[in-house]
């Protein structure tokens, strides 16, 4: 090991470069030293891999049967594979397996796996399969229904609007993994939002509103008979380079607006309202509804991708459990480094 802080200036300038054999860069330094960076690992070390690999949903995913459209339920499995889901069986390993997950998620902030058996075992194996789960008080894996064990309106049969989980911790779950095991009544679509695709719409019409969600602290709160969890951060953070990094979004967690004079709450009331608005807008590109069927289980970048449902009757029984973002950031750069 070198004590770095003790080598002159020359020594740690880079003295040559070249392009290396696999698309990456060979840096001769000033003191001799060799350094290669592989084409997999130049993101983690030059730039944000997350930010660097944003794409839109995919299209079958993007489309909105909701709505206006007289033919709102399923988006057909074969549209789901075609736009990037993978088939449990494909005959992947399980390493090759979990980086098709991670950069459909990292590209997407969704990706989706069928044919899994609709059980609670079946979702488990495939989820610690790619990572170790984060336990919230939620427990490290649910499987419920509509009984209100939890003071959370995920626990009801109410419409939920899109939001992000877990608002309320200082560090919000990266992913989260939904699989719908069984349901036997009517609604339960399920309502997915590119909230960074959103931010962009908002920040291209109103760039004021966008600084002020992103520079404007606010407290998020969940209570319950067992637990007070709270923390302060602004809905949207930027990483140094100013792209989107984090979106903290949900109304039913978010504890009254910012301290500061009338006109700032007012302003920042404005702004709220405005990504309200469109990140409900069920026939934005950026909105996606869909019937998650036994089978289909779908993963979610809980940073990126607002979630949300429609109202529903019957027995609905869902399994899930939390990633923990840099969890899964280290095991998606460990495959990278591979
Ligand atoms: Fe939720």
């Amino acid at each position: 090991m070198v004590a770095t802080h003790t080598l002159a200036r020359e020594a740690v300038s880079p003295a040559d470069a070249e392009m290396g054999d696999d698309g990456g860069v060979v840096v001769t330094w000033g003191d001799g030293h060799v350094s290669l960076y592989s084409a997999g690992e130049l993101p983690a070390v030059f730039g944000s891999n997350r930010v660097a690999a944003r794409q839109p949903m995919p299209e079958g995913v993007g489309i909105s049967r909701s709505g206006g459209s007289p033919a709102a339920g399923d988006i057909p499995l074969e549209q789901l594979v075609a736009s990037g889901a993978l088939e449990i069986d494909a005959g992947l390993g399980q390493e090759q397996y979990t980086e098709q997950v991670l950069d459909n998620l990292a590209a997407y902030g969704l990706a989706f796996v069928t044919g899994v058996e609709p059980s609670a075992a079946a979702t488990r194996a495939l989820l610690e399969g790619i990572c170790f789960a984060r336990a919230t008080h939620y427990g490290d894996f649910w499987d419920f229904t509509a009984d209100l064990e939890h003071g959370d309106t995920a626990y009801t049969n109410l419409a939920l609007r899109p939001h992000t989980d877990g608002t309320y911790f200082t560090d919000p779950p990266g992913a989260q993994i939904l699989h719908c095991l069984e349901h036997d009544g009517s609604g339960g679509d399920s309502v997915m939002v590119d909230g960074f695709a959103a931010l962009d719409a908002l920040a291209a019409a109103r760039p004021d509103h966008f600084d002020l969600l992103s520079s404007t602290p606010l407290r998020w709160t969940y209570v319950d008979a067992n637990d007070v969890y709270s923390a302060v951060a602004p809905a949207v953070t930027t990483d140094a380079a100013g792209a989107l990094r984090q979106l903290r979004f949900n109304n039913d967690d978010r504890d009254g607006f910012p301290d500061g004079d009338a006109s700032t709450v007012a302003a920042y009331y404005e702004a709220w309202t405005h990504l309200m608005g469109l990140v409900n807008d069920a026939n934005a590109p950026w909105t996606a509804t869909f019937k998650l069927l036994p089978g289909t289980v779908c993963f979610f970048d809980n940073w990126r991708t607002l979630h949300g449902r429609t109202a529903f009757t019957g027995k609905r029984r869902l399994a899930g459990a939390y990633y923990s973002a840099q969890d899964l950031a280290s095991r998606h750069a460990r495959i990278k480094r591979a």
